[in-house]
């Protein structure tokens, strides 16, 4: 790869805000592109109050519902640096999605509220990146509202999520007391609301650590405080280690107020200092494909269909892992074998979607899809001939029957379950012989979000009749008896037309097991 297209590569950051749902992230999202320029007003992404709705939902029924349901991509350049941001679902009932997105970035920033701490969906996903060890930032967020004590909610996150962490940044006060925060790592101190407090934003600290001089500040406890805590975690805390936060094993912590943009630029340029470059992806044997590599490859993580109303479109995501994408450029859909022509791309800005002619490694562009692309799809150029390890699938945990309402709608039926199939939005099986339509989900949201873009975007009406929640695991085709199936375990295929059975509970399966000793039978994660 020459020198000019490796500095765009090294250019690129691309990471996904991952938190519990309210804990800010949308909020924080809105600043970080207001301050790329990608939105010129608050409230584009958010203004749940402006009446406007989010950029990054999409769909109507996260306006509905106030979750965004969707990932979705935004992409700005900001101190000469390209940004990919990619938006993940909070809510659980979307995990799938989430991990699938998590796959396609280098590195995340995780959430926290600082009143509730680390709150169950934020430790999920963090296990996520744990898994992949990209590094992790950490924003504890609304440190204008009173919170827990900045000392325990570290402990807090060393203790639940079991990493080390530094802070990077000490708040001084909190809620209605707050005064700025001790920037440990740049020995400066930046201050809230400065009209009120001496007038400067930023005062840079002596070599004690201390603000020279006088200054309001420094009547109050707070301060005192601060330099307290700060003393205490300089001599007994971790220390800073770029190598450590590389691996994932050391968090930066920083301590800010999404809503009133306090701390948020700060902690902005101090992640594009340490975030990675894109990194190397690995294929399905676990060897890593440098995003340097000569020819373009990458790999699908999420297919959306209908994102645009108006014009019906399927989307597949796209990232980009290494070499350079050209619009027209013909590549090789490993799955298949079958070339195809990208001639139809697009890329992703926060207010609008425009044609995407070149993109590199690290980047997300959208292809648009006329039924030719899976999830964990590999794409590649030449002669690479690559194909990237497979996206993390879970288990479904809840079945319903599902069928059309009016038999005269069959085809819209069909076809609107074959495509949120595709777009991973739910899981399909059938019965053997009869061929019945069963839905698998890992939370009942999926099951409504389903039903609703069945009626909204493909006109069907569904019948859902709930099966309860089931064991599922795979057999064998080889070891398949079709007399091994009884009303405890459904044997149904999936849609590789793969066989497993649906286990009416853990007592179906044992019993399962003690029969058939020799069978293996198998989940997903
Ligand atoms: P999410 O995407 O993680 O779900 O969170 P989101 O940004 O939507 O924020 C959730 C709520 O928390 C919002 O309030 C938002 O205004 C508020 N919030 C975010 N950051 C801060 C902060 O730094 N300080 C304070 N005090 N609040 C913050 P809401 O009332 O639920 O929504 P809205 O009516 O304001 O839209």
């Amino acid at each position: 790869m020459d020198q000019k297209l490796k500095e765009e590569v090294q250019s690129r950051k691309t990471f996904a805000i991952i938190s519990h749902p309210d804990a800010g992230k949308t909020t924080i999202t809105e600043q970080l592109l207001l301050f790329g320029g990608a939105i010129r007003q608050a409230g584009t992404v958010k203004g749940k109050k402006s009446g406007k709705f989010a950029k990054s939902d999409w769909m109507e029924i996260e306006k509905q519902r106030g979750i965004s349901v969707t990932s979705s991509v935004m992409q700005f350049d900001y101190d000469g640096k390209r940004i990919n941001i990619l938006d993940t679902p909070g809510h659980e009932d979307f995990s799938e999605d989430t991990y699938r997105t998590l796959m396609a970035v280098d590195s995340a920033v995780m959430v926290i509220d600082s009143a509730k701490g680390i709150e169950p969906q934020t430790k999920k996903l963090f296990k996520v990146c744990r898994m992949r060890g990209i590094p992790i930032f950490t924003f504890i967020n609304k440190l204008d509202r009173d919170g827990q004590e900045p000392l325990d909610l570290l402990a807090e996150l060393e203790e639940v999520l079991e990493i080390d962490s530094y802070p990077m940044n000490w708040p001084i006060g909190m809620g209605k007391g707050l005064l700025g925060l001790y920037d440990n790592y740049h020995k400066k101190i930046e201050i809230h609301r400065p009209e009120e407090n001496g007038g400067e934003r930023f005062i840079d600290l002596n070599e004690d650590g201390e603000i020279e001089g006088d200054h309001p500040i420094k009547m109050s406890t707070l301060y005192d405080q601060a330099l307290e805590d700060v003393a205490l975690l300089n001599e007994a805390g971790n220390s800073f280690s770029e190598e450590r936060v590389a691996n994932g094993e050391l968090t930066p912590v920083f301590f800010g107020s999404a809503l009133t943009n306090f701390g948020v630029e700060t902690f902005l340029n101090t992640y594009l200092d340490f975030a990675p470059s894109p990194t190397a992806h690995r294929d399905e044997d676990g060897e890593a494909i440098s995003p340097y590599s000569d020819e373009f490859s990458g790999f699908i993580f999420k297919i959306q269909a209908n994102m645009n109303p108006a014009h019906r479109d399927r989307i597949a995501f796209v990232r980009i892992c290494s070499g350079e994408f050209d619009r027209g450029m013909d590549v090789t859909l490993a799955r298949t074998n079958k070339k195809i022509k990208l001639g139809n791309s697009t890329q992703f800005m926060a207010e609008s979607r425009e044609t995407v002619q070149k993109a590199v490694a690290g980047d997300i562009i959208g292809l648009y899809d006329t039924g030719n692309f899976q999830i964990g799809d590999t794409l590649y150029a030449g002669k690479m001939n690559v194909q990237y390890e497979k996206l993390p699938q879970f288990t479904p945990e809840m079945f319903m029957k599902v069928n059309a309402k009016n038999v005269m709608k069959q085809k819209s039926f069909h076809k609107g379950v074959n495509q949120l199939v595709q777009e991973g939005a739910i899981q399909l099986y059938r019965t053997f012989h009869t061929e019945d339509y069963i839905l698998g989900a890992v939370g009942q949201l999926q099951f409504e979000v389903f039903q609703y873009r069945m009626l909204h975007e493909y006109n069907a009406e569904v019948v859902m009749t709930p099966m309860g929640s089931k064991i599922a695991r795979w057999i064998k085709p080889e070891d398949l008896d079709e007399n091994m199936s009884s009303s405890r375990n459904l044997l149904v295929k999936d849609r590789h037309d793969q066989p497993l059975f649906l286990f009416e509970n853990q007592f179906a399966m044992r019993w399962f097991a003690d029969k058939y000793p020799d069978i293996e039978l198998t989940s997903l994660l």
